[in-house]
Order: C-alpha cells, then sequence, then structure tokens
C-alpha cells in the first residue's frame, strides 16, 4: 500500500483517483492524511465512499506521533507528499502556514519515514520510496529569450510559496544524502484540470465568466507559465514512483508556454460556445469581463520546463495538449457548478475580498 498526503486537494484527489482506476497497480491500497484546510475538500473523493481499498484519515503531516503510528499501522511501500500550502497570493499575505507546513511538515514526514524506513526488512527498505512534489517556481523567474529550467538550474524562489517549496525539497535532498533515505522529487509547472480551487487562475476565470464577474488579470497579462493537464502530472509522478532512481529529480511539464492573457481568452471563447447564456449577459463575448488589476508583489514573469529527462529516462510525455486539456477542464466546471458552489463558502469570500475588493483597474 502506498500513504499520500495532501490527497483531499486539487492534484492529491486526482492522483488516488487515478490510482485507484489503474488496473496496473492492482488491488494496492491508499491511505490518505489530509488535515482538510480550506483547500481540501473530501467531496473531491466522494466516488471512493464504498472503496475499502481507500482510507481516510484526517489530519496533519506535522502531527509527528500520528505519522509514526500510520506508517507502524499500514506499513506503505512508499510515501507519495502532495500536502502543502499552496497558493502563492496567500503565501503573500500570510506567509506562516507555509512556513510551518511546508517546511516543518516535510521534515516531520522525513524523520518518521527514516525510522521506519530504517526498521525495514532489507529487501523492504531496498524498494521503499519517498516520493516529494514540488513546484518549477523553487528556480526562479526567466527572462523570455532564456532555456527553460532543467533539474540543474540553480534555485531562486522568489515568493515565500516557492521559497517555502525550495526549502521542503532541500531537506529532502539532505534526508537521501545524509541518510541515504530513498527519495525522489519532482519539480511540476502548472496544474489546471477537476478540482482546482477556484482561487487559482484557470478555475477562478472560468467561475467567474459564469457569474458575470470581472475576470482579474495581473499587471499586463504576459507573465508566461508553461501548463500541465493533471491527469498527467499523475501520470508523471506514477512513472517517477516506478522508475526513477532514488536521490534523482525530475522535472514534469507540458511543453506548453503561454501568457495569462492568452488563456484567459481561450477560456472565453470556449465559454462563448458552450455557455451561451453567461455570454448573452456579458453582452455577446466572455472576453468584455477582462480586467486588468495592481500586479502580485514580486510576480514572477516566466516559467518554463525543459522536462527531457523525464522522458528519456522514463518514457513520459504528456498525453493531453492544452487545447484538449482546457476544453475537458470547462466541461467539467460546466458540469459541477454545484462543487463550485459549496467551495464558495464564507471563507473563500472572504479571501476574494481581500484578494480583489480594493482593486482596481
Ligand atoms: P491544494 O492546495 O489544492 O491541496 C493541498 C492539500 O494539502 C489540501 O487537501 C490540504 O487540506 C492539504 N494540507 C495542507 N496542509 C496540510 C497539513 N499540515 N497536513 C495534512 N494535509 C495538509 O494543492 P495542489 O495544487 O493539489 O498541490 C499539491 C502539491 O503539488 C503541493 O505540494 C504543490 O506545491 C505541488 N504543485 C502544485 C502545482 C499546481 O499547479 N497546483 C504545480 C506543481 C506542484
Ligand atoms: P496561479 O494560478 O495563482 O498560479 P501561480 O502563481 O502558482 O503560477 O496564477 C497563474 C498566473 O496567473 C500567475 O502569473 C498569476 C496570474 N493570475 C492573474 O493574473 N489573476 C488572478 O486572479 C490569479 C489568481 C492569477
Amino acid at each position: 500500500m502506498i500513504l499520500v498526503t495532501g490527497g483531499a486537494g486539487f492534484i492529491g484527489s486526482n492522483f488516488v483517483l487515478n490510482w485507484l482506476a489503474d488496473p496496473t497497480h492492482g488491488a494496492e491500497p491508499v491511505v490518505n492524511l489530509d488535515l482538510l484546510t480550506y483547500a481540501g475538500n473530501t467531496e473531491n473523493l466522494a466516488s471512493l465512499r464504498d472503496n475499502e481499498r481507500h482510507l481516510f484519515v484526517q489530519g496533519d503531516i506535522r502531527d509527528a506521533a500520528l505519522v509514526q503510528k500510520l506508517l507502524q499501522t499500514h506499513r506503505p511501500r512508499a510515501i507519495v507528499h502532495f500536502a502543502a500550502e499552496s497558493h502563492v497570493d496567500r503565501s503573500i499575505h500570510g506567509p506562516g502556514e507555509f512556513i510551518s507546513t511546508n517546511i516543518h511538515g516535510t521534515y516531520t514526514l522525513l524523520q518518521a519515514a527514516r525510522e521506519y524506513w530504517a526498521g525495514l526488512a532489507e529487501q523492504e527498505a531496498k524498494s521503499f520510496r519517498f516520493l516529494h512534489v514540488s513546484t518549477d517556481e523553487v528556480y526562479g523567474s526567466l527572462g523570455p529569450s532564456d532555456s527553460a529550467f532543467t533539474e540543474t538550474t540553480p534555485y531562486q524562489p522568489n515568493s515565500p510559496y516557492s521559497a517555502s517549496k525550495a526549502a521542503s525539497d532541500h531537506l529532502v535532498r539532505a534526508w537521501h544524502h545524509t541518510y541515504g533515505l530513498p527519495v525522489l522529487t519532482t519539480n511540476c509547472s502548472n496544474n489546471y484540470g477537476p478540482f482546482q480551487f477556484p482561487e487559482k487562475l484557470i478555475p477562478l476565470v472560468i467561475a467567474n465568466a459564469l457569474a458575470g464577474k470581472p475576470l482579474p488579470i495581473y499587471g499586463d497579462g504576459m507573465n508566461v507559465r508553461d501548463w500541465l493537464y493533471v491527469g498527467d502530472h499523475c501520470s508523471a509522478i506514477r512513472a517517477v514512483l516506478s522508475k526513477g532512481h532514488p536521490g534523482e529529480v525530475y522535472n514534469i511539464g507540458g511543453w506548453n508556454e503561454m501568457p495569462n492573457l492568452e488563456i484567459v481568452k481561450t477560456i472565453c471563447g470556449l465559454l462563448d460556445a458552450k455557455s451561451p447564456e453567461s455570454a448573452r449577459a456579458a453582452g455577446g463575448r466572455h472576453e468584455s469581463l477582462i480586467t486588468f488589476v495592481k500586479d502580485r508583489p514580486g510576480h514572477d514573469r516566466r516559467y518554463a520546463i525543459n522536462a527531457e529527462k523525464i522522458n528519456r529516462e522514463l518514457g513520459w510525455k504528456p498525453s493531453e495538449t492544452f487545447t484538449s486539456g482546457i476544453a475537458k477542464t470547462v466541461d467539467w466546471y460546466l458540469a459541477n457548478q454545484d462543487w463550485v458552489s459549496r467551495v464558495q463558502s464564507g471563507a473563500y469570500r472572504d479571501w476574494i475580498a481581500q484578494q480583489y475588493g480594493s482593486r482596481s483597474s
């Protein structure tokens, strides 16, 4: 069995659902440890309610006793570590939770994993893996003609979020170098797809467009990100888990760099065709809702991922193009507007008021 942390969040829940649906994993169960912060949602896992291969545990990765107990009781062959505070804008408003969860939480997991791993029989210890899920944001910001990030690009994190993830990556590296813990680290670009919390660009734009609200674009809208469909990120993690070399880092990306404005216009175009009522309410085109707002402080200009290593060494490449992935994503949000309404709780509204309330075009 495997222990997944953060498996009620966006990527984690997609990973658990895909894992349990994939026949190549046979009957291998998942213990899913998630604190259920504002970003965690057991509704994402509703289809697993009667699945005996999924055990959900509400708890904190910073709770050493709980993590030790879960490892001793369930004896996983691997830990796949997603749990984190993940939103850059929130890290700017309140970095404390990012330092605590992303750094101290990863440290707590590493210590518990090390103790558990040291007690395993030789064969089990050899095949044990600690897979740390990280981000391309640790590498910093690229100029327009700089080469894409490789696994050896020096770290230069710029936001409290990326600095906390960079710190956790360094801890993972050190636990391998010093203690020999068989770790794997993945650094992935921006994900999109089902179950993404509508504070991130793509789901926020879809939800606001359908509601006839402004589509906030920071700065000039020309910041560039590489975008990967979440199902492809999950298949990359499965490839790294089964074939990756302990101690190695794998960059994961979609070979799909786009400026934010183009992303937003693409979504508007899809919604014009798929949601004529909200298009009519927006005066014929959702694009009319685009509103330029004050830039994010320290906003990284460009991220780009060179994903050749994972392709060359593990044979992984994305299966969705941006065109196919964004169409699926828009369809999912159209079909799951109740999910969106339910996560837009009081706390969500407070965040939107804090983040966008005072901004003007
Ligand atoms: P998310 O914010 O949607 O989910 C995070 C999950 O972790 C939530 O379910 C939350 O309840 C849980 N969690 C938070 N603190 C916890 C704690 N102390 N103990 C246990 N659980 C806790 O995040 P996401 O977008 O799914 O990202 C998952 C991972 O992937 C993160 O480590 C993130 O850095 C990384 N990542 C994300 C992206 C992206 O585009 N979203 C890209 C690359 C890497
Ligand atoms: P986001 O989804 O927060 O991911 P990240 O900051 O981790 O890349 O943002 C993606 C891009 O979209 C980023 O350049 C910031 C920008 N953005 C906006 O322009 N408006 C918004 O309302 C949000 C949330 C993001």
